[in-house]
């Protein structure tokens, strides 16, 4: 029997491109997407050039234009000289994206006093995100309760950021945050079965203590995003291994998983997976949009049968309980048992005006 889930959105996906197509592409990147039962994707714009300039996001936008399989917005990126330039384009963007601790790519901002004139400029109503990680994490909550502005945190993975963003909101600061299905099913313990190379990811694997606290925490936790991070296998083995994960098709198996072991509940993914990012993204009903899974079902993950092009997956052999069987795009069949039927540029700009 299948189980009718409605289209899921990614708040958080990198699909590398422009700049490095090797590792996934729009085309890939949407098709795992679907794989993964997710209709709608907000990419990230660490790409190579970053999209941190109108130019940038036009260029960036003509390629999901003709390329994506699944609907799509794109991240700007802040940089220390662009705020005014895109505070004028924030009503095309997904959001933009603040890097306040060191990751993959060029984006980040050291000084405190670069951070303020985003938090002046870019408008109150569009969704506003950052990495922030630990003591930057309050940093950057202070910043938001000065200038009495939403703030976004992504990929929570520590017990003493989650009990800080309780007391935030507790204390009514309109703070939303998410987490990432690899920091509620991996710690610190899982690196050496790993290897070095494919363990690096940002934030880091953490301890127990932190994994049990999101899940104690859960009510705190307004969406779960995949934090795709495709980079090969070549990369993650070879000298100087770049962070990152990918995640799009495993998050829904996983979550699904926990659904069956009665940690979820059907409720609880959906909330968090469409409800709570469509709220907070100001993102567009999809008419006749839906997922089917068959919650019974189990399987082996394994990257032989993904559609990402970075050729492996930090789950692999694990045995998964609900797997994404049929989706469905505005009536059209977009996947089907392990077969993307969507066509490029077949997904829709979730900025672009009806
Ligand atoms: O592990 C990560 N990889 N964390 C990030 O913040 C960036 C991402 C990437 O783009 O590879
Ligand atoms: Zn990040
Ligand atoms: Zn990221």
């Amino acid at each position: 029997m299948l189980t009718r889930l409605p289209g899921l959105t990614d708040v958080h996906a990198h699909l590398r491109q422009p700049g490095a197509t090797h590792k996934e592409d729009w085309e890939s990147g949407t098709a795992a997407a679907l794989a993964g039962g997710f209709t709608t994707v907000l990419a990230m714009p660490n790409t190579q050039p970053a999209i941190a300039t109108g130019e940038a996001l036009e260029a960036a936008l003509d390629l999901a234009h003709g390329k994506a399989r699944c609907d799509y917005g794109q991240y700007l990126g802040a940089g220390p000289n662009n705020a005014a330039e895109l505070a004028g384009l924030a009503g095309c963007a997904a959001g933009l994206k603040l890097y306040l601790d060191q990751t993959y790519g060029d984006l980040k901002l050291d000084d405190m006093s670069l951070w303020m004139p985003h938090f002046a400029a870019w408008p109150k109503d569009a969704p506003l995100a950052a990495h922030a990680e630990g003591k930057t994490l309050a940093a950057a909550l202070l910043m938001a309760a000065l200038f009495e502005r939403p703030l976004h945190l992504c990929h929570v993975s520590r017990r003493e950021e989650i009990l800080l963003i309780r007391k935030a909101k507790e204390r009514g600061l309109p703070v939303t945050c998410e987490v990432c299905p690899h920091h509620l099913f991996l710690t610190e313990d899982d690196i050496p079965a790993l290897g070095a190379g494919r363990s690096e990811v940002r934030p880091r694997l953490a301890r127990r203590a932190d994994r049990d606290a999101l899940w104690a925490n859960l009510d705190v936790i307004d969406c779960f995003a995949t934090d795709h991070a495709p980079h090969t296998l070549q990369e993650k083995d070879g000298d100087n291994p770049p962070p990152g994960f990918p995640g799009l098709e495993t998050a829904l198996p996983l979550l699904l998983t926990a659904v069956h072991e009665g940690r979820l509940t059907p409720e609880d993914v959906v909330a968090r997976l469409r409800d709570n990012p469509r709220r907070i993204f100001g993102l567009p009903e999809q008419p006749e949009t839906f997922v089917e899974v068959d919650l019974e079902e189990e399987y082996e993950i394994r990257a032989a049968d993904m559609q990402t092009r970075c050729g492996w997956t930090p789950f692999e052999g694990w045995r998964a309980r609900g797997r994404v069987r049929r989706v469905t795009v505005r009536g059209a069949l977009a996947y089907e048992d392990g077969e993307v039927l969507a066509a490029p540029g077949s997904g829709r700009d979730v900025r672009a005006k009806a």
